[in-house]
């Protein structure tokens, strides 16, 4: 039993969903059109307070105790925090050039696809990495103790966007959540 793996893997469906949009966004933007610039500044915003607030700290908790467990499957996943970092910089940059565009800055289109793709391809296979190996090897190398311990040094967090009140400053993005939603089962 380990709710700290299923809460993972369910914030990688949510953050999954984010980058679905970002991929809808991205090909607009190439298609010559001009994708949601305020949306795209929103799932920007998300991506800086989240993961850093809860979902990274929880898989950093999860990695250190793997280390000790199973030394040779948590070299396997490589150094987490590090790709922890990487992912931090990069959505800074996004988000800085998407709030340079709306600033009236001039930034080039690659720039914009750039900072894009860029960030999209990293998380998707950030996430990959982490349900093929670190996911897998700590379910069979961590004990009951220590998941209690993982959950008993996790501080909550209330989730701003997928949470059960949405914060107001992510109204516009959850409204499109749920219209994708309700795009994929209509009859739900
Ligand atoms: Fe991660
Ligand atoms: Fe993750």
């Amino acid at each position: 039993m380990a709710p700290t793996i299923d809460k993972l893997r369910q914030d990688h469906v949510n953050l999954a969903r984010l980058l679905s949009i970002l991929e809808q966004e991205l090909a607009e933007f190439d298609a010559a059109g001009t994708p949601d610039y305020d949306i795209l500044l929103s799932i920007a915003e998300y991506f800086l307070i989240y993961p850093d607030k809860d979902h990274h700290v929880r898989e950093d908790l999860v990695y250190r105790r793997l280390l000790l467990r199973n030394e040779a499957a948590a070299r396997r996943v490589g150094d987490l925090a590090q790709e922890h970092k990487g992912i931090a910089r990069r959505v800074r940059k996004f988000a800085t050039i998407i709030g340079h565009v709306l600033t009236d800055a001039v930034v080039q289109r690659t720039t914009v696809h750039g900072a894009l793709s860029d960030f999209v391809e990293d998380q998707r296979r950030h996430m990959r990495m982490e349900e093929e190996f670190l996911f897998p090897a700590a379910l069979n190398a961590l004990t009951d103790a220590d998941w209690s311990e993982i959950e008993g040094q996790i501080e909550t967090f209330s989730d701003p966007l997928f949470g059960t009140d949405a914060e107001t400053r992510f109204a516009e993005l959850h409204q499109s959540l749920q219209a994708m939603a309700s795009q994929d089962h209509p009859n739900s």
